[in-house]
């Protein structure tokens, strides 16, 4: 008997694009997953309307008055929400608020992030033009499990992008979102099949 796909949600702030390279993954067989959630803290935001396109479940979650992580009781919602929909690992794309605990005790060692540096360096907000000021000339993206501090949980997968000298900062952050859209599909088949994988 075959076996059933592993359910993932996902959580994204932005336009989605990493929600689109993972849906793609999927139609593709290059990742053997299904989409069985995607939550937001933004209620315009394109990953709701790209989900929708593709009869994915989407929601918009209640606003929230912090600018870096939600209230509890939104984020026990939204656990709640990823629970019904019998999701196991939670991913997130571009999501741009802290992980507490209501959502990091439910799935303990299941959420996944990608952030667009190598980490340890440049966490937080906009990597790639801290990266240009900083005057790299490598950076990339990495993806890591997730906990309660700030692009700080163990790594798992990097990729590498060189920095070039004409680079803007949306020059450069368009090759670092090239490579997320492959490092982050490839990385998650490897976690979610590890049997397949070795
Ligand atoms: C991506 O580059 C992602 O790495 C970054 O936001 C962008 C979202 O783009 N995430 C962070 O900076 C999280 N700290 P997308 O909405 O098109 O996937």
């Amino acid at each position: 008997m075959l076996k059933p796909l592993p359910k993932i949600g996902i959580l994204g702030s932005g336009s989605g694009s990493n929600f689109a390279s993972i849906a793609r993954a999927i139609a593709e067989t290059r990742l053997h997953a299904e989409i069985a959630l995607v939550l937001s803290d933004n209620p315009e935001a394109g990953i709701l309307k790209k989900a929708s396109a593709l009869n994915i479940p989407a929601e918009a979650l209640p606003q929230s008055k912090f600018r870096t992580k939600l209230e509890p009781e939104i984020e026990a919602l939204a656990a709640e929400k990823l629970i019904m929909a019998g999701v196991e690992w939670v991913v997130l794309a571009g999501y741009m608020r802290l992980i507490k605990a209501p959502l990091l005790e439910r799935f303990p060692n299941r959420v996944i992030n990608i952030h667009p540096s190598l980490l340890p360096a440049f966490p937080g907000l906009e990597a790639w033009t801290q990266a240009l000021e900083a005057k790299a000339t490598v950076t990339g993206c990495t993806v890591h499990w997730v906990d309660a501090g700030m692009d700080t949980g163990e790594i798992i997968a990097q990729a590498k992008v060189h920095v070039l000298e004409s680079d803007t900062p949306a020059s450069l952050h368009a090759r670092i979102q090239v490579a997320e859209h492959t490092l982050y599909p490839a990385t998650l088949e490897r976690l979610l099949h590890p049997e397949v994988h070795r």
